[in-house]
């Protein structure tokens, strides 16, 4: 499993800290990406599946194939209702191990950043799907604060620590995530902002939500003493948009881009 994989082990506290968004902004991704009923899907970074139930729920889709480089992930996806439609696999995006043309629409979901090398995903996504189908991806705008979890970064930054971040964050960048579709070789490339309002209830919902063993931050936070934590903790409470009733709400924003495997 890669560094990166290993950060995601924990399907529960994933669906609690980024699944629940991660499907707000896979609803808006997927109508964006409109495509016919009936088809063969690859869900590429599957992770705990959040998204590739969307695509069953949605879509309607005659297959689908979801891999993920992480055990925890993928044996947590196997127990969702959509595991019944799906088949969920170990796998990475950069080196699939799938034939050529054997998919209608690929897709990454909240995953570019993670790569090492997102060029070679593209090609890949590309390679397994048939001319004429549609490889797409979405990614919150990390190097612009886009992620759900921004605040805790924010308000680490502000404590003078440095915050954990997906290891490729230019990746998310909308021009980028251009490119790679273009240098991929898709045609009819477009791209566009998916914006999302992410709402706690309270300061102990965005605390348990967020402060979890999961992602970049979540490896981060798993070091710190409880002192530090405590500081964390004092510091949200000052810089977050607390409403008068105790909610919480602000903007996710993501890039999104989608093509067609040449006719
Ligand atoms: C933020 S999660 C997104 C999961 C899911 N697609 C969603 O929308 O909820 C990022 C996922 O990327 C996966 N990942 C990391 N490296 C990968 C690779 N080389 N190929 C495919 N997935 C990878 C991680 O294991 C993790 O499950």
């Amino acid at each position: 499993m890669t560094e990166a994989a290993s950060m995601f082990s924990d399907g529960k506290a994933y669906e609690r800290m980024m699944g629940r968004w991660s499907r707000v902004a896979g609803t808006t991704f997927l109508d964006w990406l409109d495509p016919p009923k009936g088809q063969r899907w690859l869900d590429a970074g599957c992770g705990n599946g959040a998204f590739t139930e969307e695509i069953v729920a949605r879509s309607a889709p005659a297959a689908v194939s979801a891999v993920d480089p992480s055990e925890g992930q993928i044996a947590y996806a196997r127990k969702r209702p959509a595991a019944q439609h799906a088949q969920f696999e170990i796998g990475d995006a950069q080196k699939l191990d799938f034939e050529d043309n054997s998919f209608d629409v690929a897709i990454m979901a909240l995953v570019i950043a993670f790569l090492p090398d997102p060029a070679r995903a593209a090609a890949e996504l590309a390679r397994v799907v048939r001319p004429g189908g549609s490889v797409a991806t979405y990614m919150w705008d990390v190097e612009a604060g886009g992620t759900p979890i921004s605040p805790v970064g924010a308000a680490l930054k502000s404590l003078g620590i440095t915050p954990g971040q997906p290891p490729n964050p230019p990746a998310s960048g909308r021009d980028a995530m251009q490119a790679f579709w273009d240098n991929a070789g898709l045609v009819d490339v477009e791209t566009r902002v998916i914006r999302i309002p992410v709402v706690y209830s309270s300061l102990d919902d965005f605390w348990d939500s967020n402060i979890v063993p999961i992602g970049p931050m979540g490896a981060l936070l798993g070091k710190m003493t409880s002192g530090e934590r405590e500081q964390l903790r004092a510091r949200l409470r000052e810089q977050l948009p607390i409403a008068a009733d105790g909610s919480i709400s602000y903007d996710a924003v993501a890039n999104a881009v989608k093509g067609r495997v040449k006719p």
